[in-house]
């Protein structure tokens, strides 16, 4: 006899899609993702005083949703809000992040109660999520009664509020350094979006440096585009790296794509670097967190190399150059000691002087000096029957 089944979905499901995120920061950036798609221009968040038990507020004043749109459009698991309303949001164009339909329980993983204010069309909206009730709840999620109250308001209002309450004991508290370092990794090149934690905006700033973009269309990947700005030595990035950004979103943390073992780039030189990849083509090869690409992606695979590629060309010239110009002194010193060398050994004492100033990147002349002495001591007092220069 054949006969229909049912799916149920325990209220757990709804918890489980909010553990995905590896730190209470990654899931409050998916909030901020939200206010992104909305349109918003600015978003405050408010990080609770450690040892209190203020809530965490995350604000915006994008178009807000009425109280239709609440139970479409914010209460509909895993909808796919593209494939309704398209790829670029309705009033400033923007690529739209959102698109697994999950992003509104990362609060859940932070907090036991969220609250959602939203107002749209002249009317504020109130919805509550208990954490604790769902789990409790012996029923289907769809069957779960969640508290929705509206009120008029003034119909230019426009906005959404998340206050996350009973914080998650067991986290850490939300850290207003680590928060704002991943914000501006996303967002750190967006003039018409601003982001204010605990009443500072994040830094929006373009990093000041040299800058470099290359575009390819690439095999399994299509057309990428590596963008990337080498910073002034003197000043110290908090987030380098080159992020991967795909459909407007940065999967995983930004690295150097391997060239971290890159014998002839000291980890020093990397530190100076910051930039993106923008690679459209990988959209299906995330993982379901946003947190890495599959590891058996073709394409990324071919992105990486590309970038790695062009990456170390481009940081090894210019660290040249800027090595050039930092140990002027010191070469001047290194020139007139390797000319007093037999021609062959000159040669080879001068690739490894460069190996050494390469590798003393970042260090002050005074460190580096006594390095470069003993060698040159060692260069010079070497017997000819042991010249290296054919190494
Ligand atoms: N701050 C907000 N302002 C206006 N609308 C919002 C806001 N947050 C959520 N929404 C609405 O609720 C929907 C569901 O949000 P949710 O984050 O769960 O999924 P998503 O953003 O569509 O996809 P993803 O899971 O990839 O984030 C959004 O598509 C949007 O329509
Ligand atoms: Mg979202």
């Amino acid at each position: 006899m054949i006969q229909t089944a049912h799916f149920k979905i325990d209220p757990r499901l709804a918890m489980l899609l909010g553990e995905t995120y590896r730190s209470t920061e990654h899931a409050l950036k998916e909030l901020v993702d939200n206010a992104w798609d909305a349109d918003a221009e600015n978003v405050w968040i408010q990080l609770p005083e450690p040892l209190t038990s203020d809530p965490i507020i995350i604000r915006d004043d994008g178009i807000g949703m009425d109280e239709r749109e609440v139970r479409r459009e914010y209460l509909t698991v895993a909808r796919d809000r593209r494939s309704s309303l398209g790829d670029l949001t309705s009033w400033k164009n923007r690529r739209v992040k959102g698109r697994k339909g999950i992003g509104k329980f990362a609060g859940l993983m932070a907090a036991d109660i969220m609250q959602l204010e939203t107002r749209a069309a002249g009317t504020a909206t109130y919805l509550t999520i208990p954490r604790h009730d769902l789990l409790a709840a012996d029923m289907d999620l769809e069957q779960f009664d969640l508290l929705i109250n509206t009120v008029p308001c003034d119909p230019s209002d426009h906005g959404t509020t998340i206050t996350l309450s009973d914080l998650n004991q067991n986290l850490s508290f939300p850290s207003p350094e680590k928060l704002k370092e991943l914000l501006t990794i996303e967002y750190g090149r967006q003039r018409d979006f601003h982001i204010h934690v605990n009443g500072t905006l994040v830094d929006m700033e373009d990093i000041p440096g040299t800058g470099f973009q290359l575009d390819a269309e690439l095999p399994d990947a299509g057309p990428v585009r590596l963008r990337f700005k080498i910073v002034d030595r003197r000043q110290k990035l908090k987030s380098f790296g080159v992020a991967v950004r795909v459909g407007g979103k940065i999967v995983g943390r930004p690295g150097f794509f391997g060239l971290e073992q890159d014998e002839e780039l000291p980890l020093g030189l990397l530190r100076q670097i910051y930039g993106e990849v923008e690679a459209d083509g990988l959209a299906d090869d995330t993982t379901a967190d946003w947190g890495a690409f599959v590891e058996n992606s073709k394409g990324y695979r071919v992105v990486e190399q590309w970038a790695a590629e062009h990456l170390r060309r481009e940081a090894l010239k210019s660290f040249r150059h800027d090595l050039g110009l930092a140990r002027s002194r010191l070469k001047k010193e290194i020139a007139e000691r390797l000319a007093a060398l037999p021609e062959a050994r000159k040669i080879y004492g001068e690739q490894v002087m460069e190996k050494v100033l390469l590798s003393g990147y970042g260090l002050s002349d005074d460190r580096i000096k006594p390095i470069v002495g003993a060698l040159l001591d060692a260069l010079a007092e070497m017997p000819d029957s042991r010249d290296t220069s054919k190494k």
